[in-house]
This record gives structure tokens, sequence and C-alpha cells, in this order.
């Protein structure tokens, strides 16, 4: 899927995804740096984080498992209903463990820290958060995020894993929506 596939829908490409790539190939160094011989395991929130798992955890050099929750607050609207449900828990036992959420962005913050202190509460090793955006909110300041892609507009985006109405998650790179697509 590219801009033309998207029709007139977009209003402006906001990260273009070479720009992605060189972002994740940084978080993907540091990540690997610090957790040298820990065993970390990344935890993948669906659906919006699978682009960033996988091409985050391609670019490691060390081998990462792998576990996934569903969460979701959004539905098909496009602002949060403030509700967070677990539609899919983890597989894996973390306690112990040092574990990684990986998310595709920071919002409201609401899905993270419902998520953040649920994990918690399994008394995991370490718990911290990769995030490819966040956005520009005062709601970010307490949700301890170790590596972040880029910070964004409050924007309605879509794109790399971001849908609107499950459409547009499969497009390469992120885009702006045009508001009359979402109003
Ligand atoms: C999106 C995104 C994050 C969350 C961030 O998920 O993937 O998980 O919203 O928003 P917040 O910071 O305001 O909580 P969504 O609930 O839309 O489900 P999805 O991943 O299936 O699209």
């Amino acid at each position: 899927m590219d801009a033309t596939d998207m029709g007139s829908d977009l209003q402006q490409v906001l990260i273009t995804e070479e720009q992605i790539g060189q972002r994740l190939d940084g978080m993907a160094a540091q990540f690997d740096a610090d957790y040298a011989g820990r065993d970390p395991l990344l935890v993948g929130v669906l659906k919006g984080a699978v682009f960033v798992m996988a091409d985050l955890s391609r670019r490691l050099h060390m081998s990462v498992p792998m576990d996934w929750m569903a969460v979701s607050s959004y539905g098909n609207g496009a602002k949060s209903s403030g509700v967070v449900r677990i539609l899919k828990d983890l597989s894996t036992d973390i306690r112990g463990r040092h574990v990684v959420i990986a998310e595709d962005i920071i919002d409201s913050g609401l899905t993270l820290k419902y998520l953040l202190k649920n994990l918690q509460s399994r008394e995991p090793a370490s718990l911290t958060v990769a995030a490819l955006m966040r956005k520009d909110t005062p709601a970010q300041a307490d949700i301890p995020c170790r590596y972040i892609g880029f910070e964004c507009p409050d924007d309605f985006i879509v794109g790399y894993g971001l849908d609107f109405a499950e459409r547009y998650r499969n497009l390469p790179y992120i885009g702006i929506l045009k508001p009359e697509i979402y109003q």
C-alpha cells in the first residue's frame, strides 16, 4: 500500500518508511546494548504493534523471545473510549523476566498505564516500553518509556500499524488522515 492507494484520504506524509527504518536501527542498537546477557522478553500489543515488533526484533543481534497481548480501548472510533480491555493475555510467566512492551503509539497513555500496572503486579525483574511514536500530550509524564522513536503532533495519524476503523494499518509509513475521513 502506498500514497497512490490511499487516494485522497491522506493529508500529508508525517514519517517516511526510510525515517522509520533509521530510527528503528538506533532503537535496536540501544536495546542490544541494554539487554546483553539478560534474556529479555518482548511483549507486543496487538494489533498496532505488529509492525514495530517485526521490524525492531529483526534488527536485534540477540535472539529475543516474543509474546503478545491484545488490548483495546478505542473500538472503531477516533477517540479513546476510556475503557481498557484485555482481549488476549500473555502465554508466558513474566515473573523475574526483563520485559519490554512494544507499542506503535502512546496517545492518551491510558493503554500503557493499565498494562504497566497489570504486568507489574506479575513481578517481572524489570518492565519498560519501546514505542515508535509518542504524542506530545501532558499524560505521558508518568509512563516509563526507555525507547521512543518519534514525538509526534496531536493529529489523527495512520499507517505502520495505526488504523482508522481497521483501515490503513498496512501503509508502510505514517501519514496524517484528512479530518473529513474521520469526522
Ligand atoms: C492503539 C495503539 C495503542 C493505544 C494507544 O491501540 O495501538 O495500543 O491505542 O492509545 P492510548 O495511549 O490513548 O491508550 P487500539 O486500542 O486502537 O487497538 P489496536 O492496536 O488494535 O489498533
